[in-house]
């Protein structure tokens, strides 16, 4: 039986989370993922000596190319996008480990091909049979693919050889709970569920793990963490750039779809979650899917009340005039797919109950900036608090996810003076300031986590499916309202004064970043 190891979050677990040697396949290897994101993310962690001795990577597309071709599509997208810069000493021990294959992910003597290639990089490089399938590929070809890897022999049983095959799939996992139980029952019937490893690349940024560390590693916040405490908690996912040269796509998700099924609501997990008994990686898994089966159904009823979506309209970006959303190339006419929602939302549990958690993505928004934000409940009125016209600014744990990583918390204390003046200050803990050199990128942790068998920060069948299950509420709702008008916010700004409405009819502001 292959295991989930213990996450290494902790200290001194380390040395479980060793990579196993193997052969990283990836299909879509000529792609936009694999050039921006994948092959840099190989090479630092090489560069770092992270990755097992014996390795190689093996591109698998429709592309015409070579493996020399694939070693310079690489160099390419590692000089452009590398956290570290290329270091040519290096590079010809890194450019020797890849390799390419053309072939048709549909084409099943195109398998038999790969799977002798694979066997031929093996006896070279004296890994044995270890695979790790990465399926950078539009989820229409997920089911082809997975099913040619097993009738090709390609999927190996866990019988306890120590050999494994494992499979990465990237999101979107369905476009809704139907599609994305489809998915999951084709990969559960060619794959072992702890097999699969379905990536949420929130996940692996280096200040979501964090998230773990604070609440567990530290005696002084668990004490506050719930209602008693917390007045209410706010997440923002805000990115400065437009659809781009993704509308085909994006059309058809939305904001909702795209980052709040996913993303945000990995974020909320972690910040709702019960502390787990261990780090294994399913005993927290299963702590995460908890606090899914608690958040509270949003239905036709409170959907207004509870739920804002809007669109971009035109507006300036870095100076510049940008076009409102439906005249992006791509989009359609009259489109009413949301670049745009806000959401407050409730988990039903001992520890959160009443406590709302205001949830907001964007994009064309005025900048990039995400942040998991901890509102403590104010002093009573009485003392310095005394005043009912300027109520001291009640403490805040704000948790800066991208791109200033770090962490800050405000306190009130006094203004120097023969006066008592209370002032909010900021102790503040930036990564940048405090370990110097950038963090790794998320794709980083995450491959070489497979390689480790490590499955805690990819998301498990049933979370996939609890969170579609409430976002289903959500779009079903919407469904029915389909002819409503859409909000409209200028680009380059805040999203739409309804948003502004949903907090503040709670006597709330959100927060300005
Ligand atoms: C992706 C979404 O999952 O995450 C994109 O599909 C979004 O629309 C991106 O831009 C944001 O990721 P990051 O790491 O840049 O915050």
């Amino acid at each position: 039986m292959e295991r989930h190891l213990h996450n290494p979050l902790t200290a001194g677990l380390s040395d479980v989370h060793r990579p196993q040697p193997c052969t990283l396949v990836i299909f879509g290897g000529g792609g936009d993922l694999s050039h921006r994101k994948l092959l840099p993310a190989l090479y630092n962690q090489a560069l770092d000596g992270e990755l097992p001795a014996n390795y190689a990577v093996l591109g698998f597309a429709l592309e015409e190319m070579n493996d020399e071709g694939f070693r310079d599509f690489a160099r390419e997208g590692i000089e452009t996008f590398s956290r570290q810069k290329l270091d040519p000493a290096f590079w010809p021990d890194f450019a020797h480990k890849l390799h390419f294959q053309q072939g048709s992910f549909t084409d099943a003597e195109a398998y038999d091909g790969l799977k002798r290639r694979l066997e031929e990089i093996e006896s070279r490089f004296g890994i044995p049979g270890n695979r790790i399938y990465y399926l950078a590929i539009p989820p229409s070809l997920i089911e082809a693919c997975v099913q040619q890897l097993k009738r090709a022999g390609l999927v190996m049983p866990l019988d306890g050889s120590g050999r494994f095959s494992r499979i990465i799939v990237e999101k979107p996992i369905g476009r809704d709970l139907a599609s994305a139980r489809q998915i999951n029952a084709v990969l559960c019937k060619n794959f072992n569920e702890e097999q699969i490893y379905r990536i949420d690349h929130y996940l692996g940024k280096e200040t979501v793990q964090n998230i773990l560390v604070m609440r567990f590693g530290n005696s002084i916040f668990e004490p506050l963490w719930n209602s008693r405490y917390i007045d209410h908690v706010q997440i923002t996912v805000a990115e400065e750039e437009g659809v781009g040269t993704r509308a085909g796509y994006y059309d058809q998700a939305g904001a909702l779809r795209d980052m709040v099924q996913n993303h945000i609501l990995q974020l909320l997990t972690l910040i709702a979650m019960e502390p787990p008994w261990t780090m294994d990686a399913n005993v927290i898994r299963d702590n995460r899917q908890d606090v899914l089966h608690c958040l509270r159904s949003i239905d036709r009823k409170e959907i207004d009340r509870s739920v804002i979506r809007a669109q971009y309209g035109a507006g300036f970006w870095r100076g510049q005039e940008v076009p409102g959303y439906r005249r992006e190339e791509g989009v359609a006419n009259g489109s009413t797919t949301e670049s745009y929602v806000a959401l407050k939302v409730f988990i039903d549990n001992w520890r959160w109950s009443g406590v709302p958690f205001y949830l907001r993505t964007g994009k064309r928004m005025p900048k990039r900036a995400s942040e998991i934000a901890i509102q403590f409940k104010s002093v009573p009125p009485i003392f310095f608090n005394a005043d009912r016209s300027h109520p001291l600014e009640p403490n805040v744990l704000a948790l800066n996810i991208q791109p200033n990583e770090g962490l800050s918390m405000q306190i009130a204390t006094k203004l120097p003076g023969p006066k008592v003046k209370i002032y909010p200050v900021k102790m503040d803990f930036r990564y940048g300031s405090t370990f110097g050199e950038a963090s790794p990128e998320a794709y980083e942790r995450l491959l070489v986590d497979v390689m480790a068998g490590d499955a805690t920060l990819f998301m498990r069948r049933d979370t996939v499916e609890s969170s579609w299950i409430w976002i289903q509420a959500i779009l079903d709702a919407w469904a029915d309202n389909r002819s409503r008008w859409l909000p409209e916010y200028e680009a380059g700004t805040w999203g739409p004064v309804e948003a502004d409405r949903l907090i503040e009819t709670d006597g709330r502001k959100w927060r300005l970043l």
